[in-house]
C-alpha cells in the first residue's frame, strides 16, 4: 500500500534538506486539481482548483510549515513563534505538536475565524490576542524571534517559500505543463512568491516550457500593493488576507511583472459571490479569502481580458469549514418537520 508521503519526500531533490534531517510531516501536499465546469464555460477557458482546503490542517500553510518546522527541528529549536491570521497558527500548532515543540501565536485580536482558534486552542499553542492587526503581530514576532530563544515560522522564513513552491511543482505534474495563468489571492505576499518560485525553477529545468503569468488579488480594503501604499487599517471579511504592510510585497511586484502577470483588487461582494459560486456550483467549500482568486478571475473575464482557450488554475487556499459563519449568514433557516414521511416529502417539494 502507498500514500503520499508528504511534500519534503515527493520533492526531496528540490527541497533544502539532507540525508540526516528529521522530516516532520502530517503528509500534506498532493490536494486535488479541479477541473472547474461552470467557471470553464464562465470564461470559455480550461479552469481548474487547486484544493488546498485538503491539506491536513485545512490549508495551504501546511507544506510551508513542514519545512519551517522540520528546520527548526534540525536546529535544535524548542519553541516556535508566528503572527498570524489563523491559518498560519493552526498549522504552526499542529506541526509543533508533531515535533514536541511549544508554540507561540500572535493574532489580531477578534478577527481571526473561530475554526483556526479551535485548532491552535486543541494543539495546545500559546495564544496571545494582540490588540492591533496582524502587520502589528509580525513586528512582534520579529522582535521576540530577535530576542529570545524562539524560532520563526512566519513567510519572512525563506524555508517556508521552499515548501510552498511544492504546489506549483504539482500543477504542471498532473497538467504535463504550466497553464497560462495562474490566480491566488495575496494577503502577506509569501504564497505568489512561492508559486512563482516553483515555476520558475521547473521551467529552467525544462520540466515545463514555460511559467504562467501570474495573477494576484487583494480584497479591496486590505489592497497594499494595488495601491501602492501600507494600508494602516486593513479591512475585510475575508479576515485571512486583512494585512496592510505585505512582508512579502516586492517578491508579489517581481512575479507581477516577471511573469507579464497583475496585482488587482476584489471587493468584498465580489469575494462572497465567488464564494457562493464555488460551494453551490461547483461543489467546493473554501473559506472567503480563497475566493479571492476565482472572484477575481471572474471580474477579469467579465472587463474582457480573458482571452478564451487558455489554461487556469485558481488556487483556493483554505477550507470551509474554518469559518462557516458566512455559509450560514443569510442563508433559510432548515425547517423543522415531525418523524413523518408524508410531512418530509411534502416540505421537500416531492410531492
Ligand atoms: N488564503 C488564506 C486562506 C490565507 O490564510 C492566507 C494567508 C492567504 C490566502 C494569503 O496568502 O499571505 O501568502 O499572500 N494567511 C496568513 C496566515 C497571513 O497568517 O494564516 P499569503
Amino acid at each position: 500500500t502507498h500514500q503520499w508521503r508528504g511534500i519534503i519526500e515527493e520533492y526531496r531533490d528540490r527541497l533544502p534538506v539532507s540525508d540526516t534531517t528529521p522530516v516532520v510531516t502530517l503528509r500534506e501536499g498532493g490536494t486535488p486539481l479541479v477541473p472547474a465546469q461552470v467557471l470553464s464555460e464562465r470564461t470559455g477557458c480550461e479552469v481548474h482548483l487547486k484544493v488546498e482546503g485538503a491539506n491536513p490542517t485545512g490549508s495551504f500553510k501546511d507544506r510551508g510549515m513542514t519545512m519551517a518546522i522540520t528546520r527548526a527541528k534540525e536546529e535544535g529549536a524548542q519553541a516556535v513563534i508566528c503572527a498570524s491570521t489563523g491559518n498560519t497558527s493552526a498549522s504552526a500548532a499542529a506541526y509543533a505538536v508533531r515535533a514536541g515543540m511549544v508554540c507561540a501565536v500572535l493574532v489580531p485580536q477578534g478577527k481571526i475565524a473561530l475554526g483556526k482558534m479551535g485548532q491552535a486552542l486543541v494543539h495546545g499553542a500559546k495564544i496571545l490576542q494582540v490588540d492591533g492587526n496582524f502587520d502589528d503581530c509580525l513586528t512582534l514576532a520579529r522582535g521576540l524571534s530577535d530576542n529570545y530563544p524562539v524560532a520563526l515560522v512566519n513567510s519572512v522564513n525563506p524555508v517556508r517559500i521552499e515548501g510552498q513552491k511544492t504546489a506549483a511543482f504539482e500543477i504542471v505534474d498532473m497538467l504535463g505543463d504550466a497553464p497560462d495563468i495562474h490566480v491566488l489571492p495575496v494577503g502577506n505576499a509569501g504564497n505568489i512568491t512561492a508559486y512563482w518560485k516553483g515555476y520558475q525553477e521547473y521551467a529552467a529545468d525544462g520540466i515545463a516550457t514555460r511559467a504562467p503569468r501570474m495573477w494576484g488579488f487583494q480584497a479591496s480594503g486590505s489592497a497594499p500593493i494595488v495601491r501602492g501604499e501600507v494600508v494602516k487599517d486593513p479591512s475585510t471579511i475575508a479576515t485571512a488576507i486583512r494585512i496592510g504592510n505585505p512582508a512579502s510585497w516586492q517578491y508579489a511586484l517581481a512575479a507581477r511583472d516577471e511573469s507579464g502577470g497583475v496585482i488587482d483588487e476584489v471587493t468584498d461582494r465580489e469575494i462572497l459571490r465567488a464564494y457562493r459560486l464555488l460551494a453551490s456550483q461547483e461543489g467546493v467549500f473554501v473559506e472567503p479569502a480563497s475566493a479571492a482568486s476565482v472572484a477575481g478571475l471572474l471580474k477579469a473575464a467579465e472587463q474582457g481580458k480573458v482571452d478564451p482557450g487558455q489554461r487556469i488554475v485558481c488556487t483556493v487556499t483554505g477550507n470551509g469549514l474554518k469559518d462557516p459563519d458566512w455559509a450560514v449568514a443569510g442563508a433559510p433557516q432548515p425547517v423543522t418537520v415531525p418523524v413523518d414521511s408524508a410531512a418530509a416529502a411534502e416540505r421537500l417539494g416531492l410531492v
